[in-house]
């Protein structure tokens, strides 16, 4: 009788425990704010395969891993394609997932455009396509890649491009500009990079950038980490990194990570960087199984091989259940309050002032190019006809 009772109240907590415990990451993930994406192709996301299985058993996000750059999108000039795109955005919507947005401008995978020369034509060219894609897709995507890797490798400044060559530094503030008015508050807007995702010359140029377009009220919401990783990780330089990213009152999303070789405990060590940080609020990983990643079948990068699962799954999960819970209720409300552009004194300023920056338009280059517009509230063309989507 005395061993029943012991047993009966040792059961009560096991129980409890195993109906609390979340039994995906996406499920994990919800509950402390965070979502749980996977890069994927809309060729991959047809009939049925273990491929989607595993997508849909553990992630809550998808971004296309090429379908919407600018080559695929925009093939010659003025001819726009949103077939893949398209494809990934309606599993997306039928499983009830967020998607990213990558990436408007890149100086890579841009096809004809890396031949235009000239502000004005690269002016048109970069207003063109960020107008037809993000009509397109606006009210689809949760996080836009807005600017993907314009920074040098050795963190002095921009890098050289085609891009920065006819646009020079106000290569950011034009293209954010750009995409908030056809984005407007319907979806966040982030500079994406590589090599910047701990302390180092690179991610100092990046948050000079940011902290420089956040003082000059330029719409950008976040800032992508790609981490692009290997083993042995230095997760304690990301946190940091992440949290000075927080005190401008922009959010971080780790948007393409692969983990060379990586362990679980480099696996549990990212995320926990992420946890740590209010202002982390998505974990991307670049493609879903091993068998497909851009680095190689050997690569050991990511979190399934050849449709198993592998351990650092559960791992993950653990360590989305072990959340500080302050944090992730600073998190949720950070969510809440929709963008960072309403959540963050900087930003709160940076609204205030949106009505003397529009006065003053003419002072700054990407309006002073483009026909004397007058420009309303979210930055939208008033006087140009309905943007061409
Ligand atoms: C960069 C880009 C991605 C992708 C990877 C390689 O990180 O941002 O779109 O091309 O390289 O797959």
């Amino acid at each position: 009788m005395v061993r029943q009772l012991v047993c009966a109240s040792l059961a009560v907590p096991l129980f409890a425990y195993s109906t609390w415990a979340q039994s995906s990451m996406a499920a994990a993930g919800k509950a402390v704010g965070l979502n749980i994406g996977a890069a994927t192709n809309s060729n991959q996301l047809t009939g049925t395969s273990t491929y989607i299985t595993n997508l849909k058993a553990q992630f809550n996000m998808v971004v296309c891993e090429n379908e919407m750059k600018f080559q695929p999108t925009e093939g010659s000039r003025g001819k726009f394609s949103y077939r893949g795109g398209d494809g990934v955005s309606d599993f997306a919507k039928a499983n009830g997932m967020a998607m990213r947005g990558h990436t408007f401008i890149w100086h890579s995978q841009s096809g004809w455009a890396a031949n235009i020369t000239g502000k004005a034509e690269i002016l048109n060219v970069m207003k063109t396509h960020i107008d037809s894609v993000g009509g397109h897709f606006k009210d689809k995507i949760l996080e836009w890649d807005v600017l993907n890797e314009i920074t040098s490798d050795a963190g002095n400044g921009l890098r050289g491009t085609f891009w920065q060559a006819a646009l020079g530094n106000d290569l950011p503030d034009t293209a954010f500009a750009y995409a908030h008015r056809v984005i407007g508050e319907a979806g966040h807007l982030y500079y994406n990079d590589y090599g910047a995702e701990g302390l180092n010359a690179k991610s100092n140029s990046i948050y000079n950038l940011a902290k420089r377009l956040v003082e000059a009220k330029a719409p950008i919401d976040g800032i992508g980490l790609q981490c692009h990783l290997s083993a042995g990780l230095n997760a304690k330089d990301i946190s940091s990194n992440i949290k000075r990213l927080g005190e401008l009152g922009l959010r971080v999303s780790m948007t393409e990570i692969d983990i060379k070789n990586g362990k679980t405990a480099d696996w549990v060590n990212l995320m926990n960087a992420c946890l740590e940080n209010f202002n982390c609020v998505s974990f991307v990983t670049w493609g879903v199984d091993d068998s497909r990643s851009w680095i190689g079948s050997n690569c050991d990068c990511l979190l399934y091989n050849n449709n198993q699962p592998k351990a650092h799954i559960q791992a993950l999960i653990e360590a989305l259940g072990k959340a500080d819970p302050t944090v992730t209720a600073k998190r949720k409300e950070f969510i809440a309050k929709g963008a960072t552009r309403v959540a963050h004194p900087l930003q709160n300023a940076r609204r205030m002032a949106a009505g003397n920056l529009l006065r003053n338009a003419s002072s700054m280059p990407v309006f002073s190019v483009s026909s004397g517009a007058v420009l309303n509230i979210l930055g939208r063309n008033q006087t140009s006809p309905a943007l061409s989507h």
